[in-house]
């Protein structure tokens, strides 16, 4: 069986998009029954939540829309550019702090944007809902779910 690819979501605090991120893509190989090929995790470039579950308000959000998210937090790590394939920023500001880390330089081109894989938005980044209400959580779950379909759809051949 050849290895499979490890999927890495990065926002900043690892409680609001990235672990959304992590959950749907989850769910959408599970029903696409792609678990041989992918490998998803999650984490943040800040260290506020390590070893919380995702923000209450990211919690209820995707359980109104069916989906139960358990991850707990964590923060990057250097080895993490060595281990895994793809790593999947939400913004800039994510992919700034990424290259900051010891080495990354020389895996810079595993390091994309989720939204950009979404051709009819006008940004290539997914807002940080932290200081915004309910809506603001479901324009991220909405911006997500439709970005990870792409995603997988144009790495799962
Ligand atoms: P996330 O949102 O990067 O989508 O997890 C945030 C969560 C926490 C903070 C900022 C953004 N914070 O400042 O604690």
């Amino acid at each position: 069986m050849p290895k499979k690819k490890k999927i890495l979501f990065v926002c900043l605090g690892n409680i609001c998009r990235s672990p959304l991120a992590e959950g749907l893509m989850k769910q959408k190989i599970s029903e696409q029954q792609l678990e041989d090929i992918f490998e998803v995790d999650s984490c943040g470039t800040g260290n506020w939540h390590i070893g919380d579950l995702p923000d209450p308000r990211t919690r209820k959000n995707a359980e109104l829309n069916g989906l139960i998210l358990t991850s707990r937090c964590r923060q990057i790590v250097p080895a993490d550019l060595e281990d895994f394939d793809h790593i999947i920023a939400m913004d800039q500001s994510n992919v700034h702090n990424i290259l900051k880390l010891s080495g990354a330089k020389q895996h810079q081109h595993k390091i994309e944007l989720l939204r950009a894989y979404d051709e009819q938005a006008t940004t290539d980044e997914v807002p940080d809902p932290y200081h915004g209400g309910p809506d603001d959580f479901q324009e991220v779950f909405d911006i997500v779910n439709k970005c990870t379909e792409l995603w997988l759809k144009k790495n799962a051949r």
